[in-house]
Parts: C-alpha cells; sequence; structure tokens
C-alpha cells in the first residue's frame, strides 16, 4: 500500500478492492439459501479469532477481507435468507445495497440544502411518495431516520411540542401493551415518568380496546391530568394485529389528542389491497412511523417518521445557531429544506437513495407484490400448520405474523411453554431456518414472520417439517440438541 500521510489508494487498488467485495457480496447474495439460517459463536471462539491491539501498521486489505468473510460475516443471523422468520428480517434489495455503496462512497450529507441540494430534493421526493401512499394529505412530509425506533422518537417529540409546549407536568400518554417497546423507551427517553405512560389492555384479537382507552381518558381528565397523545399500532411486532385505527383516530378527534401511528411493521402493507382494508385510518394519524428497512426490502438503516403539517417537524426541531448561517442566509427558505430542521440529526447519511433508487428500478408494482407475497407466506404456513394434528395456532396468519405451538395431543398443558423454549432450542442448533419465540396471553409460543419475497412455498414446507421432527425430538428426550 502506497507509504504517505493519507488513505489514498491508487485507482488499481480501489478497483482490485472494489471488485473483490462486489464478488464477496454476489456471491452471498447467490448462495444464501443454501447456508445454514443462523450461526452464533460464542464469546471466547471469537475472542480468540478476532482480538489483537490495533496495529500501528496495517496490511493488505485482501487479507482484511478474508477475516472479515470467515470470521466475522460468518457469524450471523442471514437477515435476508429465505428461511429467516425471526423477529422482522431484512429482506433487502440488491439494488439498495450498492446505492447505500454510493452514498457512502461519495459520502453524501443532506443535512442542509447549501450541502446536498440534489440528495435532499430526493428525500423530498420519497417521503412525499411515502406520504402519498399513505393517503396522508398535501402538506404532510417527513424525513428518513436509522429505523423504526428513531422515528417513533421524533413522531413523539413533535407530539409533545405541539400539544404541551414547554411542560410535561400532568401530560398522560396512551398506548396498548402490545405497542412496541422503543415506544415506552422513548417516553422515557423524553423525560416522562412511568405513571404518564397508560398501558391501555387489548380484545381478544390482541387490538387495542377503544372502550377502555375512553374510559381512562376520562379518568385522567377528571384527575386533573392533560391526556395528549394515543400510540396506535398499525401491525403489532408480536402478532401482527392492526389497532382499531379509525375508532381510535376518532376517539382522539373527539378528545383532541395527538395520534401517533406506529407503522413500522405493518405501514407498508398499505400498497396493497389486502393492507389497504385493515389499516384503513391509519391516514388519519398526526405522526406516522414506516420502517423501509423492514417491508420496502430496504438495507439497514432506514426508519421514516411523517406528520400531517411538516412544519410541525420543523417547529420541534429547528436550531439555528451562527456556525449554520450559511445554510439558511444563502437559502430561499420558503422553497429548499433543510433536513437537519426535521429531525435529531445534524451531519446525517443519504439513506434516501436506496429507496428512491429501488422504486425507480423495479417499479411500485414489483413492490406491492413482493408485500402480498409475504402476506400469502403466512396463511401458506398456517395452512400447513393446521394440516398437523401436532400443532396448534395461536394467532392466526395476519399481515406476515403467524403464532403457533408444537403441542403433542398427549402433553399436557402445564409443560407446553418449557416444550416450545426446548423446541426453539432445537431449531436454532438445527440452522435449517430461523424463527423466535415470544409470550402471547401468558404462553410461549413459535413466531414466523414470512415478509422476505425471497421465501418459496418449499422454504415454508421445509420449516414446518423440520419443526415437527424437532418438536418431536423435543418431546419423546425431554432436551434439545442445542447447548
Ligand atoms: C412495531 C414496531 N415498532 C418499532 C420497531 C423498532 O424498529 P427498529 O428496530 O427499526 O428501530 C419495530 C421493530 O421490530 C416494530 O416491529
Amino acid at each position: 500500500m502506497a507509504d504517505s500521510a493519507n488513505f489514498e489508494l491508487s485507482a488499481d487498488e480501489m478497483r482490485a478492492l472494489g471488485y473483490r467485495v462486489i464478488d464477496m457480496l454476489v456471491e452471498h447474495h447467490c448462495t444464501l439459501g443454501q447456508k445454514s439460517a443462523t450461526t452464533v459463536k460464542r464469546r471466547d471462539e471469537l475472542e480468540a479469532l478476532l482480538r489483537e491491539a490495533p496495529p500501528s501498521v496495517g496490511c493488505s486489505p485482501q487479507e482484511v477481507l478474508t477475516t472479515v468473510e470467515r470470521d466475522v460475516l460468518s457469524s450471523i443471523m442471514y437477515c435476508t435468507h429465505p428461511r429467516h422468520f425471526a423477529w422482522v428480517p431484512g429482506p433487502s434489495n440488491f439494488v439498495s445495497v450498492l446505492a447505500d455503496a454510493l452514498a457512502s462512497g461519495v459520502n453524501v450529507c443532506p443535512g442542509t440544502w447549501l450541502e446536498s441540494s440534489g440528495p435532499s430534493q430526493i428525500e423530498l421526493i420519497a417521503t412525499e411518495w411515502l406520504v402519498e401512499l399513505c393517503g396522508l394529505p398535501p402538506g404532510a412530509g417527513g424525513i428518513f431516520v436509522s429505523g423504526g425506533s428513531i422515528a417513533n422518537l421524533t413522531g413523539l417529540v413533535a407530539a409533545r411540542q405541539m400539544k404541551l409546549g414547554a411542560s410535561m407536568q400532568g401530560a398522560v400518554i396512551y398506548s396498548s401493551d402490545q405497542a412496541h417497546s422503543s415506544n415506552w423507551k422513548n417516553i422515557r427517553i423524553l423525560g416522562f415518568q412511568p405513571d404518564q405512560l397508560r398501558l391501555i389492555p387489548v380484545d381478544e384479537d390482541l387490538r387495542l380496546d377503544v372502550g377502555a382507552l375512553s374510559k381512562a381518558v376520562d379518568e385522567d381528565r377528571r384527575a386533573g391530568k392533560r391526556p395528549f397523545c394515543v400510540i396506535a399500532t398499525a401491525g403489532t411486532t408480536n402478532t401482527g394485529a392492526v389497532d382499531p385505527l379509525d375508532a381510535i383516530a376518532d376517539l382522539c378527534d373527539a378528545q383532541d389528542l395527538w395520534l401517533h401511528v406506529d407503522g413500522a411493521y405493518g405501514a407498508a402493507a398499505i400498497l396493497t389491497e389486502r393492507g389497504r382494508a385493515v389499516l384503513k385510518g391509519m391516514e388519519r394519524a398526526h405522526s406516522l412511523v414506516l420502517d423501509p428497512h423492514k417491508w420496502l426490502f430496504q438495507p439497514f438503516d432506514i426508519g421514516c417518521c411523517l406528520v400531517r403539517d411538516v412544519r410541525w417537524l420543523e417547529q420541534s426541531f429547528s436550531e439555528h445557531p451562527e456556525y449554520l448561517q450559511d445554510t439558511r442566509d444563502k437559502m430561499d427558505m420558503s422553497r429548499e429544506v433543510n433536513f437537519c430542521d426535521r429531525g435529531v440529526q445534524l451531519t446525517r447519511a443519504f439513506r434516501a437513495l436506496k429507496l428512491w433508487m429501488s422504486i425507480k428500478v423495479y417499479g411500485l408494482d414489483k413492490f406491492r407484490s413482493a408485500i402480498d407475497q409475504g402476506i400469502s407466506n403466512a396463511e401458506h404456513a398456517q395452512r400447513l400448520l393446521q394440516e398437523q394434528s401436532n400443532f396448534e395456532i395461536v394467532t392466526p396468519a395476519r399481515l406476515g405474523v403467524v403464532t403457533f405451538r408444537f403441542r403433542p395431543p398427549d402433553c399436557p398443558a402445564h409443560d407446553l411453554n418449557q416444550l416450545t423454549r426446548l423446541v426453539f432450542d432445537g431449531i436454532v442448533a438445527d440452522g435449517y431456518a430461523l424463527l423466535t419465540t415470544t409470550i402471547i396471553k401468558g404462553q410461549t409460543v413459535l413466531r414466523l414472520c414470512t415478509i422476505n419475497p425471497r421465501t418459496s412455498d418449499d422454504d415454508i414446507r421445509g420449516t414446518i417439517e423440520m419443526i415437527g421432527r424437532v418438536g418431536a425430538q423435543c418431546y419423546s428426550t425431554g432436551t434439545s440438541t442445542y447447548e
């Protein structure tokens, strides 16, 4: 490597390194389905492989890439794997992967218009595409952030600013007990006390109980508190349930409450006919979160917060220090946008590029059918599970999520949670597919999230056969092979 005080590589060195990285990526994408869905190494194994003092003198990048490929990227859950059904998979697409390389390679920072007018224009267009797809009114707008958690934080900051102003005293915020924990974490980060969050119970279908919500708001008002915001979920992480958005929006209108809809998991389903039917009312949100790195098939990290009047974000986040004066003085701020005024970050990545490029290259119809496929995959899994006497469905397929248990007819109910944990360990040890467990109404269950359009019918069938096999072994031996 050239010996100088800067980091330059020769053009040939850059090309060689770049082509090697591309070759690694293409190889990875083309052989993914043949690999184990997950590999977890122990800390001591990884310490032995990777621990060293930071080298004073470097080595060839090819050598470093070999280590990365062999010892680092081999010890992960492959989130794009066709049989990765855990939590929410990240089934990214290759065009967006390269868009990320471009954004990073040029080192674009769309914090201000002055720095990045072209990229800021792309972010405006891409966020406004989402505004339109979600049915928010003209004047709505948003920002791309790192993911659903920070998108939820962005929406709640706007809710606090617009509804409470300077004082959080006595304020109350409501969500169901099935809301994503990032919302609860955000409420804590924002400085609310634990008793300022009220968890509302859910109905039989695990959707927020609007009657209970209405009662809680009335009670709090009578007690002199300040109800100000309801968090509704458009596709819960546990079961894909969608809260009754229209009824919640009616209550929020009547009670002058901010409606924050966390659609990090499910909102993208609005592109499909089946999704539109269950997400009705989502367009009435004051703030709405989508997570393109989930069901819009983008590589990590990109989340999105939209608000129905984009000035709310600017009123919540703008700061105008003297060292940024040129970013406003030299611009026509009635037309141009400094995205740093819409969120927490000043220096930020050009996340919009990947979503914009992939929608341009593939077209929205491809996204629609890919999302629809994810919904169908869970229904297919449910049908296969129902054909077998050793499985019981706990919650039916909803927006790409189905939960169930391995339950041999003679297995006593009180042993089921323990058996499910064993079956999970056995699944991890098997490696053919990866899914996770959760707890529904006190029961430990297995959960499949099937949003990856690479998943074939055979992948689903093979996965259920594998779980049946592993389940039978765990049940007969009382152990799993996973240590
Ligand atoms: C409903 C919901 N909200 C928020 C999040 C958090 O998103 P992220 O992990 O992108 O921060 C998730 C993640 O699964 C989610 O399912």
